[in-house]
């Protein structure tokens, strides 16, 4: 997969587009044998099959950054080159966003002379996530929940804006920093709409990947008809925003849409959630059965 010729241009073109000493971004994507020497390794951010993200601090600089390093491409079911294409073009255009400063291959800090692997340097957003709120039984007052929504909103808006479906909107894809700051991550599955093309970025099609519980409806259908060979639903900007409804849902209730199939009784539930109201009218347009019915990510922010 590696030696792909689209994915040999990219890199090349990351290479390519190395920094100079001078520039920003201080680190490109050659492989960096002594890159940890520069660091202090203060947290594991995060953990899953794809990788581990460390938050560290530049010794030079005492600059705080959260690095990702992907697992051996073997055992990735993402593409981290997909994922480093559409974080780095997003950081550029898209000023909320994480900050993203660039690529690297390195060896597992821990694991004395392991393969380096794909990794990249961004922004540390010092906080939790939002489903460690969750699970931790937080829940946001009214401001909180309204600065945050415009955060992730605005942030989407401009993904949206670029042609991008994140496509894994959820609450751990979300960090919430404790100086209020909200930010959306984890640009792994990320696509573009079909009448866009991007050379690095795959095109959204019907494989029926992210985060179950937050799939909008229409998704669901889509496994369905697609099984059946018939006409199928694609992941779209506005099954982002169903995903973002359905997270902050669980944000502000503890509860999950739940949605986990087509079935009637949970679409039952949906329209229980839609005459609630003590649910903000936002989120309840936000996870309407309806795709065109939603508010585009603009539109929360206007
Ligand atoms: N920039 C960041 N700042 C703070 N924490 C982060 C950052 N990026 C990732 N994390 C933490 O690491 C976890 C995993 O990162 P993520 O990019 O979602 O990887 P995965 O592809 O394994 O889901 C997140 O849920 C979050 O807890
Ligand atoms: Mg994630």
């Amino acid at each position: 997969m590696m030696d792909s010729p689209l994915k040999r241009t990219l890199l090349e073109t990351v290479i390519a587009s190395t920094p100079t000493k001078k520039a920003k971004q201080d680190v490109g994507p050659v492989a960096q044998p002594f890159f940890w020497s520069n660091y202090n390794i203060e947290q594991i951010l995060g953990e899953g099959s794809e990788g581990k993200v460390y938050g560290v601090v530049e010794k030079a600089t005492s600059k705080r950054y959260a690095i990702k390093r992907f697992a051996p491409r073997i055992q990735l079911l993402s593409d981290p080159l997909v994922e480093i294409s559409i974080l780095s073009e997003l950081s550029e255009k898209c000023p909320s966003l994480v900050r993203f400063y660039g690529s690297i291959f390195v060896t597992d800090p821990f694991v004395a002379g392991s393969a380096p692997t794909l990794g990249y340097k961004m922004e540390w957003v010092d906080g939790d996530t939002m489903q460690e709120q969750i699970s931790a039984g937080k829940r946001p007052s009214k401001a909180e929940f309204q600065s945050v929504l415009r955060q992730l909103a605005e942030q989407l808006a401009c993904v949206h804006e670029q042609g991008i479906v994140h496509r894994d909107i959820k609450p751990s894809n979300i960090v919430l920093a404790r100086d209020g700051t909200a930010k959306l991550i984890d640009f792994g599955i990320g696509c573009t709409v079909p009448s866009i093309e991007r050379s690095a970025i795959p095109q959204c099609d019907d494989a029926v990947i992210g985060t179950v519980k937050y799939f909008a409806p229409e998704l669901f259908k889509t496994t369905f008809r697609a099984l059946k060979g018939r006409r199928i639903n694609l992941p779209t900007p506005t099954s982002d925003i169903w995903a973002l409804g359905a997270s902050l849902y669980a944000w502000l209730t503890g509860q999950l849409v739940n949605v986990s199939s087509f079935e009637k009784r949970n679409l039952e539930r949906i329209t229980d959630i839609q005459s609630d109201s003590s649910v903000p009218l936002i989120i309840r347009q936000m996870i309407d059965i309806d795709p065109a019915s939603r508010p585009k990510a603009i539109e929360l922010i206007t």
